[in-house]
């Protein structure tokens, strides 16, 4: 059932702006539509400026007018990733606690997890987790 996320998820790490880390990140979002949206890290000679491949596969879906998701995987070849705090936060904006987040190792085992376990009592000031 996540065969397309994990073929896409590995696709997609060419794509990686990593130059300083060298920590090579994909992310795969699933709309609610079965959509799937790509997005990789990508850094900056600035440091702090750096998108996390998370937040660069949301912004891109939402720019395409997605907006309900159901779930995401999150790739590195370079070491487990799971989402940083900030990048669980800005998934909240959009999904709900039940989203589903998959964590894919560079061994290709996944761990399963929701946005509500990693992200408990999640700030929103919307209800309907658009
Ligand atoms: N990174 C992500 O893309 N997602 C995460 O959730 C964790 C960290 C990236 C940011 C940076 O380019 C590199 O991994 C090392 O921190």
């Amino acid at each position: 059932m996540t065969d397309g996320m994990r073929k896409l998820a590995i696709d997609s790490i060419r794509l990686c702006h990593a130059p300083y880390s060298g920590f090579r990140v994909s992310a795969v979002l699933e709309d609610s539509e079965g959509r799937l949206h790509p997005g990789v890290n990508i850094e900056n000679a600035s440091y702090g400026l750096t998108l996390c491949a998370e937040r660069s596969a949301l912004a891109g879906a939402v720019s395409r007018g997605a907006t309900s998701f159901t779930r995401i995987m999150v790739h590195s070849p370079d070491g487990p990733a799971h989402p940083c705090g900030a990048c669980r936060q800005v998934l909240a904006e959009f999904c709900g606690d039940s989203f589903e987040v998959i964590v894919l190792t560079p061994e290709g085992t996944t761990v399963e997890t929701t946005l509500g376990t990693l992200l408990p009592s999640a700030f929103r000031l919307r209800t309907d987790s658009r």
